[in-house]
């Protein structure tokens, strides 16, 4: 099968799998990070195969929206792409990428061990960020049943990823447990580019909540 079939099979896949979701991470945010990636990998020697891949197939089985699994991304991807005749090198990879792009929590320090994995990963952070990010954040708390404010709960860096898988925060306290720091965790200078006016954007937006919220405005 060509590279191209794959990619259009994959991309059916996906949407079916996807297309209902309601807590950000639909298939128009697979679609926003697949073009991405594309943006970003544009004149950079990578496997652009493996990319695409992993952009497409990377919240197909997010842990967030399975009960904390961890394991059922692999296992999905790896059936899929094995009925694609897709070779088990490239499927590796493909899954590593999958298994190494997650934000942990503020204070958990994470490697990528490729080019491709942090084009993936900004391609990814690149729609946590701005007006698309502020949407999702809420999408988000609201889905998973989370406050939007309240002012007794202080945002928490958290120390490890067991302590961040619990979401015990509120769609304001997330700006600061992560949307504001991805834009200086950014890998590529394209993504860091691109983030810094969705990094004003947001801090605009919680000046201003803020304001409201002292009934300033
Ligand atoms: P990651 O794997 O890095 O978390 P995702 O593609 O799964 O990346 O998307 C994360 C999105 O989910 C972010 O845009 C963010 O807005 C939202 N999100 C994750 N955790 C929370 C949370 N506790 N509160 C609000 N939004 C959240
Ligand atoms: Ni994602």
């Amino acid at each position: 099968m060509s590279t191209e079939k794959i990619i259009a099979n994959t991309i059916s896949f996906v949407k079916e799998k996807i297309d209902s979701d309601s807590s950000g991470h639909d298939w128009w945010h697979t679609y926003r990070v697949w073009i991405n990636a594309k943006n970003i990998m544009e004149g950079e020697s990578v496997d652009f195969f493996v990319v695409e891949l992993a952009a497409l197939l990377h919240d197909i089985a997010d842990y967030k929206l399975n009960n904390n699994d961890m394991t059922l991304s692999d296992k999905i991807v790896t059936a899929w792409l094995k009925r694609q005749s897709v070779e088990q090198k490239t499927i590796k990879r493909v899954c590593c990428i999958i298994n190494e792009i997650n934000f942990r929590g503020a204070n958990v320090k994470t490697a990528l061990s490729s080019l491709e994995a942090k084009i993936v990963q900004d391609a990814d952070r690149l729609d946590a960020i701005g007006a698309i990010g502020i949407a999702r954040a809420f999408s988000f708390g609201g889905y998973f049943k989370q406050k939007l404010y309240d002012p007794d709960k202080k945002p928490n860096l958290h120390n490890s990823f067991e302590e961040y898988k619990k979401r015990e925060t509120t769609g304001i306290n997330h700006f600061y447990e992560k949307l504001l720091l991805l834009k200086d965790l950014m890998n590529t200078d394209k993504a860091k580019h691109i983030a810094i006016e969705r990094h004003q954007y947001m801090k605009s937006f919680l000046e201003r909540f803020f304001q409201e919220i002292k009934g300033e405005k």
